[in-house]
């Protein structure tokens, strides 16, 4: 092809798909020239990397393919892909659903991208890759680039949890963890182009073992002070981790570690340690909570968010209000909550529900409220105080506005100039206006 190839890419689901999403562009980028387009319709190329781990996603990708499948009757040349997460779990299904769809690949497989679309105009047939090989992704993937003050660098992937709900251990396969060195050497590419914030990436991130040059395995409390001791980076984070493995090792570099952010995602689910049970996460709602108190006991500060899963199999009233009581002793300040939602394959789609769709809802319901009530008082404390901030866009409202991103994640709006994009400034938050919030630059 000699004129600029169009992609048209759309993202489903968690950031470990954001991410998987821009090593497709990369990958693409490295052997043709290619421009994103916002509209299908005009596209040479168009991909979902799709998400399986609710119905509602799953099947949102075929309502969309519903409706790009005819544009291929105008243009036989386009070529529509199909990544992801349902990718992995259905396969060739997706042929067969969509007769119309030229490659099919999973989150492990997506390196193979270039060679596939070549296969799949070579021989005149549809191609699926499925597979796991391993941890082979990441050494195929072009070195990673960006212009932005913050960049994903993914650590780990895949899990090996199998909580009895979740499709994810099928989908990405169970955990591997990429070499301690290949990992230093990613984040000391992006500080050397003026990266500030690493994101370390993974399913679960504090399952992270990853071999080290000397022959012994390192974990995660020792990547992340690794990471942190590198002069060019000013803010670390981390999505997600599991509490399970939140050891006292990793609380500990809470306390040594200035640059890790007083933000922690650490989903619970339930408050009731019979649904957890049943869940397979392996801690109580006490086990969380005491790790909740030893990183407040070192970082005073710590902005907690989580997910949680309402309406489980078999969960009771009770339960349900175990769940409460965890968020009114913990307190969070945001929360990824969905209705239980049966996962084919999964243990807990086989599980009797008695609970009907109307108490579920109303359940979701009071949890949200509650939890939006405490992000409001979270959001309410910090007027007054001096923040750290990311400095990430021009704010969406007004051009002459930015916006940037506290240490807890949370985003503020504050006047300034383009020229401060991707750089840390510091920021007194002035007010709170419905459910943002406002400061000014502090000049020292
Ligand atoms: N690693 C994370 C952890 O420690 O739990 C979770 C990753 S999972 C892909 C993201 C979230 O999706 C889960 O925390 C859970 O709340 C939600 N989830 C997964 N399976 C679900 C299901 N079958 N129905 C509803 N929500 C689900
Ligand atoms: Fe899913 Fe549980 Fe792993 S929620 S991603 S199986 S920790």
């Amino acid at each position: 092809m000699n004129r600029i190839a169009k992609l048209y890419i759309k993202t489903y689901g968690c950031q470990m798909n954001e991410y998987d999403t821009e090593k497709m562009v990369d990958v693409l980028r490295a052997g043709t020239q290619l421009e994103l387009t916002e509209r299908p319709e005009e596209a040479d190329i168009i991909l979902f990397n799709t998400c399986s781990v609710r119905e509602k996603a799953q099947e949102k990708v075929f309502s969309d393919l519903g409706r790009v499948g005819p544009l291929k009757k105008l243009r036989p040349d386009l070529l529509i892909g199909v990544g992801g997460c349902v990718a992995s779990q259905e396969g060739d299904v997706i042929i067969k659903r969509a007769p119309y769809v030229d490659v099919v690949f999973g989150p492990q497989t997506l390196h193979r991208l270039p060679e596939l679309i070549a296969a799949r105009r070579d021989s005149g047939q549809p191609q699926v890759d499925i597979s796991f090989p391993e941890i082979e992704k990441f050494d195929h993937l072009p070195a990673a680039q960006t212009s932005a003050g913050s960049a994903f660098v993914a650590i780990m992937e895949g899990c090996s949890k199998y909580c009895t709900f979740c499709v994810v251990p099928y989908t990405r396969g169970d955990e591997v963890s990429r070499p301690f060195a290949d990992v230093m050497k990613d984040v000391a590419e992006l500080v050397a182009q003026g990266v500030g914030e690493i994101t370390l990436l993974g399913q679960n991130v504090n399952a992270y073992l990853g071999e080290h040059e000397d022959g012994d395995s390192v974990d995660f409390a020792f990547l992340l002070q690794a990471i942190a001791a590198l002069d060019g980076v000013q803010r670390l984070r981390f999505t997600t981790s599991h509490p399970k493995e939140m050891t006292q090792r990793l609380i500990d570099v809470y306390a040594s570690t200035p640059k890790l952010v007083s933000h922690l995602h650490l989903p619970v689910q339930s408050g009731s340690d019979r649904v957890l049970a049943a869940m397979k996460r392996g801690y109580t709602a006490l086990e969380y909570k005491s790790i909740i108190r030893k990183l407040r006991a070192v970082r005073p500060d710590l902005v907690l968010t989580s997910d949680f899963i309402v309406g489980f199999p078999g969960e009771t009233e009770q339960d349900f209000e175990a769940t409460i009581k965890l968020i009114e002793d913990v307190g969070f300040d945001m929360s990824f909550s969905f209705v239980y939602s049966p996962r084919p394959g999964t243990p807990a789609a086989e599980m009797p529900d008695e609970v009907t769709p109307e108490v579920k809802a109303a359940r979701l319901k009071r949890l949200q409220e509650l939890v939006n009530r405490q992000s409001h008082a979270v959001a309410q404390g910090m007027v007054g105080s001096v923040q750290r901030v990311l400095v990430e866009n021009v704010s969406r409202r007004d051009a002459q506005e930015l916006a940037g991103r506290l240490d807890n994640n949370r985003t503020v709006n504050f006047a300034g100039s383009t020229g401060m994009l991707g750089r840390f400034v510091d920021v007194r938050i002035t007010a709170l206006e419905h459910h943002t919030l406002r400061g000014e630059m502090v000049t020292l």
